[in-house]
């Protein structure tokens, strides 16, 4: 059995974890995506499954090696990952850090749209689904411990506290995107709660991933919580 630094474990528990971008196709050479590396999810999925949780990472496209104990399903676009997300369902924790794509394009063209004398084409975007929002609804299949993530470029505690109460999750690790984040291996975060926000240091996105697994195995040590 694996447990935290301190015994605090995860065993029996399963864990659903998104990580990386998502790509939505326009045509068959071209896309839409958002910049992620997957690092951090990588790691907090690597985070969890040390401590003995059963965990299935749900990754967009990134270069990352699947994390030792983990299961990987590969997906491609945000409904790809929803559904794989969906699938994956039972679980008691869901850890949401994907970068989602908001907007993928309505009519994704069969074949390689060419150049044409008139100019460049329009595309036209529909919204995608909120995986988070969805995940999070009260019912029978909600993970007991819903979290997800808010990247932000400014007012890091008042953003992510109204996407904790608009999405319906537990949790909200705040991002402070300002600096170089992506595909760096530091990270800036809050941890935003119903009962408050703590900031966390300057921390490797692995020791991020540490804290944040061991606060999970504390909150189901805790009942009362
Ligand atoms: N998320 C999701 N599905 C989406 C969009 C976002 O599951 N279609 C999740 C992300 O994985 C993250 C959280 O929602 O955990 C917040 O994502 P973010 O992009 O910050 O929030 P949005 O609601 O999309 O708001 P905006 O991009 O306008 O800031
Ligand atoms: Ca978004």
């Amino acid at each position: 059995l694996l447990a935290g630094s301190d015994g605090r474990s995860l065993a029996g528990r399963h864990a659903v974890v998104t990580a990386g971008p998502t790509f939505e196709p326009i045509d068959p050479v071209r896309g839409l995506t958002n910049r992620s590396s997957g690092k951090q999810g990588y790691a907090i999925a690597a985070a969890l499954a040390a401590r003995g949780a059963v965990v299935t990472l749900v990754s967009g496209p990134t270069a990352l090696a699947v994390p030792v104990g983990v299961t990987r399903v590969d997906v491609e676009s945000a409904l790809d990952m929803q559904a794989a997300t969906t699938a994956a369902l039972p679980a008691d924790i869901a850890v949401l850090s994907a970068a989602v794509a908001d907007w993928r394009v309505d009519t994704v063209a069969g074949g390689k749209i060419k150049k044409a004398p008139g100019g460049p084409p329009t595309l036209s975007l529909i919204e995608n689904p909120d995986i988070l929002a969805g995940l999070a609804t009260p019912g029978p299949m909600r993970p007991s411990l819903v979290i997800g993530f808010a990247a932000e470029t400014t007012d890091l505690e008042a953003n992510a506290r109204s996407k904790l109460s608009r999405k319906g999750c537990d949790w909200i690790v705040g991002n402070d995107v300002s600096g170089p984040v992506f595909g760096a291996d530091g990270n800036t975060v809050l941890l935003v709660t119903r009962d408050g926000a703590e900031a966390w240091p300057r921390l490797t996105k692995t020791e991020v991933a540490s804290r944040l697994a061991d606060r999970i195995a504390d909150h189901f040590a805790e009942p009362t919580e």
